[in-house]
C-alpha cells in the first residue's frame, strides 16, 4: 500500500516542526522544501536520524526542489517572511503574497489532487492567495488558526480552574488576529458552561489573553514567533486528513453565505476528512459572538481589499 505523501513548504521554525510531529505519526513520507539551500535537507537527515530512537520509518525528504513534491496528497504552506524592522504591513503582504501564490502554483501544478492548509500570516490573507493560485476547490483549501487560538484559551482556562486541559472544550473563531472569537457560550470544563465556573471580569481577561496569545510569545522569544503550538495545531489537521476522522475543528474556510459571511475565508467549525471539508457547520451562536464574527469577517474583508492593490 502506498504510504500518505506530506510536503510542507518552509523549514523553518513551523515548518521543521510540523515535519518532526507528522513524522513521528509515521503514517506518511514527509518532503521538506525551502528556499535556503541545506537547510531543508540537514534538517530532514536529522530528523531521519531519530527514526530509529522514536520509532518511525526515516522516509524524510528535505529539498529545494518542487520535483520531489509531485503527488502529494496534504501540502502545507508555511514559508513567508516574518515582518522586520522598518517594513510596513503592506510590504509583509506584498511579499509573502508573491511567495504563498508561487508555493501554491507549484502544488497545483504537481499535486493536483493535494490538500492545501495554509500557515503562513497574514492567515486569512493567504488563504485566498492560495485558493485563487490554485483554483482547488474549498474543500481542498483552507488555513490553521482556530485550533491554535482555542489551544491558548483552552490552557488558560485549565490553569485558571485547576484541571486537565483535556476537560475544557472551546473554540475560537473569526479571523486569526485582534478580532477572533472566543466562544464563551461554547466552552465547557467537563461538560459545564465555564460561565458557571469563572466570573465575567475574570473570563474577559482569559479572552483577552487568548487575543493577544501570539503577541506575547514574540514578546518574550524577542526573536521569531511561536511554534510548537502551531504544528501540533497543524498536525491535528493532517490526523484528520489521512485517518478520516470527521473531526469538528476551527479552521480558516472559504465562507459561502455560511454564518452570513459570502466569499470570504474566516475561520469557522468545519468537518474535516479524508477529502478535506466535509461540512462547514453552523452553529447557534449568542448575538454577542454573531456581531463579534461580523466585525472580525469585516477587519478581514479590509485585508483582502488591502491584498488585491500591493
Ligand atoms: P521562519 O522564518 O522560521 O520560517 C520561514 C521559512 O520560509 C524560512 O526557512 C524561509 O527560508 C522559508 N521561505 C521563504 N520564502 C520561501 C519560498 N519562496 N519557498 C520556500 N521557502 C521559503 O518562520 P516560522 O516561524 O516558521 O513562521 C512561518 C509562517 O507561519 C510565518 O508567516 C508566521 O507568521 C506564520 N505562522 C502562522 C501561524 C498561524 O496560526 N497561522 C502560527 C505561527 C506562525
Ligand atoms: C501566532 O499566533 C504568529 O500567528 C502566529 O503565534
Amino acid at each position: 500500500m502506498r504510504r500518505t505523501k506530506v510536503t510542507v513548504v518552509g523549514a523553518g521554525n513551523v515548518g521543521a516542526t510540523c515535519a518532526q510531529r507528522i513524522a513521528e505519526r509515521d503514517y506518511a513520507d514527509v518532503v521538506l522544501v525551502d528556499i535556503v539551500e541545506g537547510l531543508p535537507q540537514g534538517k530532514a537527515l536529522d530528523m531521519n536520524q531519530s527514526g530509529p530512537v522514536v520509532g518511525y520509518e526515516p522516509n524524510l525528504v528535505g529539498t529545494n526542489n518542487y520535483g520531489d513534491t509531485s503527488g502529494s496528497d496534504i501540502f502545507i504552506i508555511t514559508s513567508g517572511l516574518a515582518r522586520q524592522p522598518g517594513m510596513s504591513r503592506d510590504d509583509l503582504l506584498q511579499r509573502n503574497k508573491e511567495i504563498v501564490g508561487s508555493v501554491a502554483r507549484e502544488a497545483a501544478d504537481r499535486s493536483p489532487d493535494a490538500i492545501l492548509i495554509v500557515v503562513t500570516n497574514p492567515l486569512d490573507a493567504m488563504c485566498h492567495v492560495a485558493y485563487d493560485a490554485t483554483k482547488f476547490p474549498r474543500q481542498r483549501v483552507f488555513g490553521m488558526a482556530g485550533i491554535l487560538d482555542s489551544a491558548r484559551f483552552r490552557a488558560f482556562l485549565a490553569w485558571e480552574l485547576g484541571v486537565s486541559a483535556k476537560d475544557v472544550n472551546g473554540f475560537v473563531l473569526g479571523g486569526h488576529g485582534d478580532t477572533m472569537v472566543p466562544c464563551v457560550s461554547y466552552t465547557t470544563v467537563a461538560g459545564v458552561p465555564v460561565e458557571q465556573r469563572i466570573s465575567s471580569n475574570r473570563l474577559e481577561e482569559i479572552v483577552q489573553r487568548t487575543r493577544d496569545g501570539g503577541a506575547e510569545i514574540v514578546k518574550l522569544l524577542a526573536k521569531g514567533s511561536a511554534y510548537y503550538a502551531p504544528a501540533a495545531a497543524v498536525a491535528e489537521m493532517v490526523d484528520a486528513i489521512v485517518l478520516d476522522q470527521s473531526r469538528i475543528l476551527p479552521c480558516a474556510a472559504l465562507c459561502e453565505g455560511e454564518y452570513g459571511i459570502d466569499g470570504l475565508f474566516v475561520g469557522v467549525p468545519i468537518r474535516l476528512g479524508a477529502e478535506g471539508i466535509e461540512e462547514i457547520v453552523e452553529i447557534e451562536l449568542n448575538d454577542h459572538e454573531r456581531e463579534d464574527l461580523g466585525k472580525s469577517a469585516d477587519s478581514v474583508r479590509e485585508l483582502v481589499a488591502t491584498l488585491a492593490q500591493v
